[in-house]
């Protein structure tokens, strides 16, 4: 039979985060269809998230590096630096196209059917696809599991993005030239990201957040602190504890006010662009899951510890359920989902054990408990803090910016937390990850044989603060 043909009774997979499960599901022997109305394959990560993000962090910070750094590393010239522009936005888009197109490669060597188009549940079997190119197909399913991801939210009534001047994320990776000014409401992990994209291809950029510290949620407060200080030397101006009350298109600009949280005098700012960041919201616009009545909790759908919401054939992973909206969460989620199925095995995500990346200049990384939350929970701990000014590689690198912080319990040294400013950072946190994940202490960590020299090196010294009180350097 053509393996590619459609049939009833086939595993059945709505957009999962979804080309790493689809994919998995496939390899295990599940047939496999995958929908997106998108039309390229890879979710939000893939065409408009993490990757494009990416790719213009890391050309905008060489571009900040060489122009900021290189002559005073005796590397000259580099002040005649000038960036194309559109040469960056082509690699980004080159980068998504390959990865895209990659995708939609290995669907086809591992036989998973791919349909460009709005998926509708029909029942609890069956999904019609209101194809992209025109047309419906119905498929009937033994499982479906959801992976309908999130969308922004413009919860701010009086904002209308037109991805032009007032742009979301999917907008401010795609403009056609850098900003002048740059107003970016909402200082968590895109207004960061973002923001400093534009602030070192030459942008003035201002972000206004409502709350006293930046990084969005889960961030410990001492890092927020940190980091805060560390955008600031960098040129990014920051309207702390402050709502927007208005923006307004007058022409090519567009007038932001603003008034401080608590009340008080309102002001008003020019911008080129305004980026508008104030979290994202779970997408489900259209899905059909009320009519088969899938139970929510909050504007979560439900799920039990093997996805299964509660139409039992039903599965349900990534943006939509509970836990942090983030990529290898929601791959993690969706692989476990598939060996569930394909094998009846039982793995499971420690969602304590989640790495957070925020990709600035230096990266922010943590994983497991905050300090904050440590003392609302009431547990007593140990914290051991190392800079990366004291680090030999750092110093030659020159680029000392950033700490590490180690949190272990008070009683038994097990890690509870472990926090990282560096440029790094989102590396380094693995070796941290492994160490919660198998129960380390902090000592164990502290005991590990590190290369030298190398930057990782100060999550040991951080480790041996915490394990001994004292690092051997440092
Ligand atoms: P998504 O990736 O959102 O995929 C859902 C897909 O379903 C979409 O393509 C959508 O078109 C499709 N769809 C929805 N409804 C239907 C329907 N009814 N029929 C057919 N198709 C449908 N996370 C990280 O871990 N690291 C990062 O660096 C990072 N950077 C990010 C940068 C930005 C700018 C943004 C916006 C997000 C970023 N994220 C990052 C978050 C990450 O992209 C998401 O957590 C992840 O993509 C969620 O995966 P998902 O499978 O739940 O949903
Ligand atoms: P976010 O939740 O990270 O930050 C939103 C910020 O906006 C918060 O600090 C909040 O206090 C503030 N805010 C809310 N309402 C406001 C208002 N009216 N005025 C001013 N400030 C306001 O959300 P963001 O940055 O939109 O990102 C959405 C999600 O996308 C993230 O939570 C994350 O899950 C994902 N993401 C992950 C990345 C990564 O892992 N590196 C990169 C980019 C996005």
């Amino acid at each position: 039979a053509d393996p590619m043909a459609v049939e009833n009774e086939e595993d059945f997979w709505l957009q999962v985060c979804g080309r790493t499960s689809a994919i998995k599901a496939a390899q295990l022997g599940l047939k496999t269809v995958c929908i997106d109305k998108r039309g390229p394959p890879g979710g939000t990560c893939l065409n408009v998230g993490c990757i494009p993000s990416k790719a213009m962090l890391q050309s905008s910070a060489l571009y900040h590096e060489a122009k900021i750094t290189f002559e005073s590393r005796g590397i000259m010239g580099a002040g005649n630096l000038s960036c194309d522009f559109s040469k960056m936005m082509e690699n980004k888009n080159a980068a998504v196209k390959k990865l895209t197109g990659g995708i939609e490669g290995l669907f086809k060597r591992d036989k998973v059917k791919y349909l460009k188009g709005f998926g509708k549940l029909t029942g609890p079997n069956s999904v019609t696809v209101a194809l992209n190119d025109g047309g419906e197909e119905t498929i009937t399913a033994k499982n479906i599991m959801l992976a309908t991801g999130s969308e922004i939210i413009e919860k701010l009534p009086f904002v209308e993005v037109d991805e032009e001047q007032i742009v979301s994320s999917t907008g401010a990776l795609a403009l056609t030239k850098v900003p002048e000014k740059m107003v970016v409401i909402g200082g968590g992990v895109i207004g960061l990201e973002l923001g400093s994209v534009y602030e070192r291809l030459g942008a003035k950029v201002t972000v206004v957040e409502f709350l006293p510290t930046i990084g969005g949620i889960g961030i410990d407060g001492e890092v927020s602190k940190e980091m805060q200080k560390i955008l600031k030397k960098q040129g990014i101006s920051f309207k702390m504890s402050t709502k927007v009350t208005a923006v307004e298109k007058s022409g090519s600009t567009v007038k932001v006010t603003t008034e401080p949280a608590a009340g008080g005098d309102a002001e008003t700012m020019d911008a080129d662009v305004v980026l508008v960041c104030v979290g994202r919201r779970e997408y489900r616009d259209g899905l059909g899951t009320e009519a088969l009545g899938i139970e929510m909790e909050g504007k979560k759908i439900k799920v039990d510890d093997t996805f299964k919401t509660s139409v039992p054939n039903i599965y349900a992973i990534g943006d939509i359920i509970h836990g942090p909206m983030l990529a290898h969460k929601a791959e993690d989620e969706g692989a476990m989902v598939a060996e569930y199925l394909a094998t009846g095995k039982h793995p499971h995500l420690d969602y304590n054990n989640v790495p957070s990346v925020l990709y600035t200049h230096p990266e922010v990384a943590w994983v497991g408990k905050t300090e904050e939350m440590l003392k609302q929970e009431g547990v007593e701990y140990r914290k051991g803090k190392f800079a990366f000014a004291a680090n030999g590689r750092s110093i030659a690198n020159m680029d000392t910016d950033g700490f590490v912080k180690v949190l272990s319990c008070k009683k038994t040294d097990k890690l509870l937390g472990v926090h990282i400013i560096n440029a790094i950072a989102g590396d380094i946190i693995s070796g941290a990850c492994i160490g919660i994940e198998y129960g380390a202490a902090s000592e164990d960590l502290a005991r590990v044989c590190m290369a030298h020299p190398t930057v990782s090196e100060v999550l040991k010294g951080a480790a041996q603060k915490t394990a001994f009180g004292k690092a051997v350097s440092g």
